[in-house]
């Protein structure tokens, strides 16, 4: 899938439901050198929500994760 493909689908995709933040925000907060939780969590607002947290943040580490996987690549 192309890249911009790839980012449509992220703006349409949440990774913090409460906060309405999608994946594309947050892989462009990573990006921009958010590379941890809590970084990510304060650049963002994610995780204090009415469910603190609880749904994104497995979702931001996943996706951590992976930022720092392609990284090493
Ligand atoms: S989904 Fe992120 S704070 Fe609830």
């Amino acid at each position: 899938m192309s890249d911009i493909n790839q980012d449509i689908i992220d703006k349409h995709t949440k990774v913090c439901i409460c906060k309405a933040i999608n994946k594309s925000t947050m892989k462009k907060t990573i990006a921009g050198g958010a590379d941890t939780l809590e970084k990510v969590q304060k650049a963002t607002g994610a995780g204090s929500g009415s469910c603190g947290g609880r749904r994104c943040t497995p979702r931001i580490i996943e996706l951590l994760e992976e930022f720092h996987n392609q990284k090493e690549e």
